[in-house]
């Protein structure tokens, strides 16, 4: 690859930035970004998450209210759809019903520790805690770097001993492993909001390691994130009209969330419920399907009329619960330790890659070019040792190759 660079004029440098969300990030050695940029960077759900605790907060809810000021909201802020009141009036209400779908469902089980996979911002933390239930969450290192001492800041002492905030890939069985620590008591893994953002090969990874995880500590894996697709478009359904299309329109354009990735890709979401509960039965699952109406309960943001009109116009929505019925090989074992080193010979930056090129190793290897690429004119990237790319770690070699191709700020890649 060679660059297209006019070194006179420094504001021709090629820079990686992520578009729209205000990063930039500059190839000078002196002016390498810091870690927690680079994630963002290689994850483009992160904005995401903060767009879920702001409208928790806006719903009302009080744990939200309270991390919010913890958690740089300002950056996102106007960043979201302009949408009409009675738009974002359902948003508020379907994040607060899938939330306490997820609560609710896990709290019915009796699990003893809960595994919130991706955990986000999310105050389902405090919920649990309260409850007595031993929580982890678990999510990419920016979040859990901002996540800690927000939670350090407005849980109180009881709360806060039931709860551990630990970064980890949540497609990497070891990553996970290592984030539960001492763990020995069985699990409750809940998965909201993660799945629909995944390719096909993570799926399946992801599919891998809960797996084992549950092999290893009993237990269930929970997720409505495919039997809740639609869930806003149907409250809106039943509570503002019953003509959604210009709600489901908006929805379709610019996504509830925030997120520049493409979703609803793999297997999951690709064909019928009956379809994607068949991949889930070939990973190794029993797939147990309810209606997720029966999680419906204690709801903030409206009466108990309208909740049992929202209740009804969820009914044909499925929440899954997931217990291994044929755990998974270890395969993962034979992954080499993830190691990136740089050499620089006659103009030529070489760059090796061993191990698994993820979500949390990709940020290495964009740092590890950065620092370097200035000083040379062309780079080769050696492949050969990697054993896994996630999407994560395709978006960076994207990124690299796309330096090389155009003269102008690189914005994040959006397929
Ligand atoms: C839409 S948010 C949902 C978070 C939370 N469950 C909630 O409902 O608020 C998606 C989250 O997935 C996290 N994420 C993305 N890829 C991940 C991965 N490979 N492993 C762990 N977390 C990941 C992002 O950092 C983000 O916090």
């Amino acid at each position: 690859m060679h660059k297209n660079e006019s070194p006179k004029n420094p504001r021709k440098q090629p820079a990686i930035g992520a578009g729209d969300r205000g990063l930039s990030l500059k190839t000078e050695k002196s002016n390498i970004m810091e870690q927690k940029e680079l994630q963002k960077i290689v994850n483009p759900i992160y904005t995401t998450a903060k767009g879920t605790v702001m409208t928790l907060a806006t719903s009302g809810d009080q744990n939200a209210i309270a991390l919010c000021p913890h958690l740089e909201i300002e950056e996102i802020m106007g960043k979201g759809p302009k949408a009409p009141e009675s738009f974002k009036k359902i948003y508020v209400i379907g994040q607060e019903v899938r939330f306490k779908i997820g609560n609710n469902a896990v709290l019915h089980r009796k699990e003893p520790v809960v595994v919130d996979l991706p955990s986000g911002y999310s105050p389902r933390g405090f919920v649990m805690a309260d409850a007595g239930r031993q929580y982890y969450g678990l999510d990419l290192p920016a979040v859990i770097d901002l996540m800690k001492p927000a939670v350090r800041k407005t849980m109180s002492d009881a709360q806060r001993k039931q709860v551990r905030y630990a970064a980890a890939d949540a497609t990497g069985y070891q990553s996970v492993r290592d984030a539960l620590g001492r763990n020995q008591r069985e699990i409750c893994v809940i998965t909201e909001g993660l799945l629909g953002y995944l390719s096909e090969s993570e799926l399946i990874s992801m599919c891998r390691a809960v797996n084992r995880l549950l092999s290893e500590f009993g237990g269930c894996w929970i997720t409505a994130d495919r039997g809740m697709l639609g869930i806003y478009s149907a409250i809106y359904g039943a509570l503002i009209n019953p003509d959604t299309a210009a709600f489901d329109a908006r929805i379709k354009s610019k996504g509830v969330g925030m997120a520049d990735v493409r979703f609803y890709q793999n297997s999951l979401f690709t064909g019928s419920g009956d379809d994607a509960a068949a991949f889930l039965k070939a990973q190794g699952f029993a797939v147990k399907a309810e209606s997720v109406s029966r999680y419906i309960h204690g709801l903030r943001t409206v009466d108990t009329a309208t909740e049992k009109r929202i209740a009804d116009a969820c009914a044909a929505m499925d929440i899954w619960t997931l217990t291994v019925a044929a755990p998974a090989e270890d395969i993962e074992d034979a992954d080499p330790p993830f190691a990136v080193d740089a050499d620089t010979r006659d103009d030529v930056l070489l760059i090796r890659v061993q191990g698994r090129l993820d979500t949390l190793t990709a940020p290495e290897l964009l740092k590890t070019y950065l620092a370097h690429s200035e000083m040379t004119g062309k780079t080769d990237i050696d492949l050969s040792g990697v054993t896994y790319v996630s999407s994560a770690g395709e978006r960076v070699l994207r990124m690299i190759g796309k330096s090389y191709r155009q003269a102008e700020p690189l914005t994040q890649p959006t397929d």
